[in-house]
């Protein structure tokens, strides 16, 4: 324990959690499998999202070697939505070791559970503390701006000594009995009590020796140093039809960015050039034929973790040659109402709405 250290009321906070915890689907059962499924869920996604998918996917696939043996285009599409589609093809490999190498059963320490691809620190350490009881702190944000408000931790939580000090903490602060609740308690507060902006201070049972609420400083703790600006990119993209309607799709190199799923052709504008040469261009490198953009139908704005796109789609006709897979992995010839049984990636999903909707 450090000295300088008060100690975490961590008996509060659970009988906090007893009375007020949220009733969420992972939380009936104590089954590894499941409550793996759900933090990888909950990785990057909001907790209302995840609920019907994690009923979806555990439908669709009961146990960890029914995912093992499932083919990854299954899973893509029961993930469709969900974005950072990575964590699915984690989520296969992990489940292909523990099925074939494991007998199927989970590794049960957080240390064993990050040998699995797609599991660090914090979803070992909630898996772990979860199904299996080990006092592992998990830390997120929600964890850090708990606990950097509590202990009044003024310094910038973008730097690796803050986060160690606030792993301390928490590693400190976990209750041996019942670590699972412990972490899950101080989830339920971050995201409902000590919200970033208006925490209800009034209704948080840690209040009393909260440095930031006795200080008066919940708008200055945690404090998060600017980071760099996200970069933005034009796309170009092509929608090209036959003569009997159908439209060309293709499927992105499994090893890439949205590996393994489907889009409509397309690339980054360069600088300089027009959208509608963007759009030649690329499919040009990317089929190795000549279209001719018409008509713009839609434009479409999309967040990623690291970057930020505008992507611009335009009908095309078939100029020259014979669209092949010269980058894909596949390209096939669609009918409207077939894309649905394919997987794509959120703004494509967008623009195959605005594609349904000119008829
Ligand atoms: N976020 C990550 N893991 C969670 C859990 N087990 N319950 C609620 N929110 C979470």
């Amino acid at each position: 324990m450090n000295p300088q250290r008060q100690e975490f009321p961590s008996e509060e906070l659970l009988e906090w959690y007893d009375m007020h915890k949220r009733d969420l689907p992972w939380r009936r059962s104590s089954d590894p499998y499941a409550i793996w499924v759900s933090e990888i869920m909950l990785q990057q996604t909001r907790v209302d999202t995840v609920i019907p998918y994690f009923y979806r996917f555990l439908e669709r696939f009961p146990t960890v070697c029914s995912l093992a043996e499932a083919p990854l285009d299954d899973l893509f599409k029961i993930w469709e939505g969900l974005g950072y589609y990575r964590r699915a093809v984690n989520m296969k490999k992990a489940a292909q070791t523990v099925c074939d190498e494991l007998e199927g059963r989970f590794p049960t320490s957080s240390h064993q559970l990050q040998e699995l691809s797609g599991i660090g620190p914090y979803t070992s350490a909630a898996i772990a503390s979860i199904a299996f009881q080990e006092p592992a702190a998990a830390v997120d944000g929600n964890v850090i701006r708990v606990m950097t408000r509590y202990y009044g931790i003024e310094s910038d939580i973008r730097k690796t000594k803050t986060q160690k000090e606030v792993r301390d903490a928490a590693g400190e602060a976990i209750s041996n009995e019942r670590p699972g609740a412990f972490n899950q308690a101080l989830m339920d507060l971050g995201s409902g009590i000590c919200t970033p902006s208006s925490p209800e201070c009034g209704a948080c049972p840690l209040s009393v020796g909260c440095a930031a609420f006795q200080q008066v400083k919940t708008d200055t703790i945690p404090y998060k140093s600017p980071g760099k600006k996200v970069p933005h990119h034009e796309i170009g993209v092509g929608v090209i039809q036959d003569h009997s309607g159908a439209l060309l799709i293709a499927k992105r190199p499994l090893n890439g960015l949205l590996g393994g799923l489907w889009e409509f052709p397309g690339g980054k504008k360069e600088p300089g050039e027009t959208l509608e040469a963007c759009v030649i261009r690329e499919l040009q490198e990317e089929l190795g034929c000549v279209v001719e953009p018409f008509q713009k139908i839609a434009v479409i704005d999309h967040a990623y973790s690291h970057f930020k796109i505008t992507m611009h789609a335009y009908l095309c006709r078939l100029k020259t040659g014979e669209p092949q897979a010269l980058q894909p992995d596949e390209i096939r010839w669609v009918n409207p109402d077939e894309l649905d049984h394919f997987s794509f990636p959120k703004a494509n999903k967008m623009l195959i709405r605005a594609i349904l909707e000119l008829g």
